[in-house]
């Protein structure tokens, strides 16, 4: 088997995501747990963008023992020789130079023929050498690049001792067929191409990154760069997880390869990459987001709860994740919703249980993820009352700041619909008022309280209040995301237990 060498340059063009810039201290917090994590190379920055950077490579090169330590130089002599003194401490140093060679970036950016492009370029590896023998070169924006003059760049490289060639798609513009193509002409036509690692580094702006970087290792790259999370300039890099998963799990295709990553330290990496940038990773991100190993349709889980692999293509303990989720939802079925309640300890008969799930389904129309707080307050809720004589059927409330409350309350007595109206202080004593004129009884409301069970504006409402009637006093508790409901529901919760005493 042949080993793919993962280069993670999240502290490099990771950190040049707008908005994304860590600290030294962060960097080395991210850089001890890229090490755990088995990567082979860190690139720890660009030493000569701020003295920060600089402090911050030399403090990675000087502590991380493991992966080799990677510091990123234009080729000028400035950048180099601060690149050459942060990472001389490194157990495995490398210094990586880059140099545009599109037309476009010599014609705009440089203003400069080929020939001063390969002489600056060619000097540029002289004096890296002169601080390290690990030298990695980026043509920059090779994919756009006239392929002779790319060849002609290539060779000269690695006739100066260059290491590792790396093959950027600096603007995130090739797609895979391409990447293929480009990496076997570098193969075919770069006469000294097998002194050398080739690398492909894959940026996002068409969401080909990890597609691309996948079809360079099929064509012989051996080495691919990435980024936790996939972070980095605009769209960002190709990620570390994608690739690294993408491998493991298609073993019919990458059977040939490995790479040294403990998958099982994928996500506590991605969460402390996410924290300490202050980005947040989208839920729908492959292999790392919220919702990678959660599914909320009633179809899917009801066939992941009989055989995981029917809708799970990885076991989420592999990229560190204890198990998948099955989030309560609208869409949620019966299955999932009974084994929920078996975990939570609830044990209902089928008629309760089908009591629970309406009440249930009513919740989440509302409500876009049921939590197991919300759960268990549904389900005392249908538990407590076996056969309740009044039960709310629909309620109208008006109320403002220049409007006096106003509630119509619908409740049910055995098959019998009654309606009360009335104005009350407010919405919540209008639908008291409105209930008491159904019910007749001359009912005092006591220790009223109101409060979220879970978080979020879309949180379930949960009510409890004490009514008294002649000298006795019966609880009642109530639930939705409507507050008023909740109240309501609690009130009619406490007139049952009143008649029923
Ligand atoms: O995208 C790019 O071309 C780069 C180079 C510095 C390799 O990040
Ligand atoms: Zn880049």
């Amino acid at each position: 088997m042949e080993k793919i060498i993962i280069f993670d340059t999240t502290l490099r063009d990771g950190e040049q995501a707008p908005g994304a810039s860590m600290n030294s201290f962060q960097k080395m917090e991210v850089a001890t747990q890229l090490e755990k994590l088995g990567v082979d190379i860190i690139e720890a920055g660009f030493p000569i963008a701020s003295p920060d950077d600089f402090v911050a490579v030399s403090a990675i090169a000087k502590n991380i023992k493991r992966s080799a330590v990677c510091a990123l130089a234009r080729c000028i002599y400035k950048d180099i020789e601060r690149a050459g003194e942060s990472v001389k401490k490194a157990k495995r140093p490398r210094i990586h130079l880059f140099l545009a060679t599109s037309k476009i970036h010599l014609k705009y950016k440089f203003k400069k023929a080929e020939d001063e492009i390969v002489s600056i370029a060619r000097d540029s590896i002289r004096q890296a050498r002169k601080f390290c023998s690990d030298i990695e070169f980026s043509p920059e924006d090779a994919t756009r690049t006239e392929k002779d003059f790319l060849f002609r760049m290539v060779e000269m490289a690695i006739s100066e001792g260059a290491a590792t060639i790396n093959i950027p798609d600096t603007v995130g513009y090739s797609y895979p067929q391409e990447v293929f193509s480009l990496i076997t002409d570098i193969r075919n036509n770069v006469p000294n191409i097998d002194k050398a690692v080739i690398a492909i580094h894959c940026h996002n702006d068409l969401g080909l990154a990890t597609a691309n970087s996948l079809s360079a290792i099929l064509a012989g790259a051996r080495q691919v760069h990435c980024t936790i999370n996939g972070i980095g300039e605009r769209a960002g890099n190709a990620s570390l997880e994608e690739i690294v998963m993408a491998m493991k799990t298609r073993k019919d295709v990458f059977g040939d390869f490995y790479t040294d990553i403990d998958t099982k330290e994928i996500y506590r990496t991605s969460r402390l990459v996410s924290k300490l940038t202050d980005f947040v990773v989208p839920p729908n991100k492959a292999i790392v987001g919220r919702n990678a190993f959660a599914h909320e349709s009633g179809i899917h889980q009801d066939a992941v709860l009989k055989k995981r692999i029917t809708y799970e293509i990885m076991d989420p303990r592999d990229v560190g994740i204890s198990e998948s989720s099955l989030v309560l939802g609208k869409h949620s079925g019966r299955h999932a919703f009974r084994q929920r309640l078996k975990n939570l300890g609830f044990h209902l008969d089928e008629q309760r249980l089908n009591k629970a799930f309406q009440r249930f389904k009513e919740v989440a129309d509302r409500k876009k993820e049921i939590f197991d707080d919300d759960l268990r307050i549904i389900v005392e809720d249908e538990i407590r009352v076996v056969k309740p004589l009044w039960q709310l059927l629909s309620f109208e409330v008006s109320s403002g700041t220049q409007v006096k409350p106003e509630a119509k309350v619908m409740l049910k007595k055995r098959a019998k619909t009654l309606c009360g109206v009335s104005s009350g202080d407010g919405p919540v004593d209008a639908c008291f008022k409105a209930i008491d004129k159904i019910t007749n009884l001359k009912v005092k409301l006591e220790d009223f309280r109101l409060e979220a069970v879970t978080s979020g504006k879309d949180a379930l409402g949960h009510a409890s209040l004490k009514l008294k009637n002649k000298g006795i006093t019966a609880a009642g508790r109530g639930s939705s995301t409507d507050i008023i409901e909740a109240a309501i529901r609690a009130y009619v919760d406490a007139l049952n237990k009143l008649e029923t005493r």
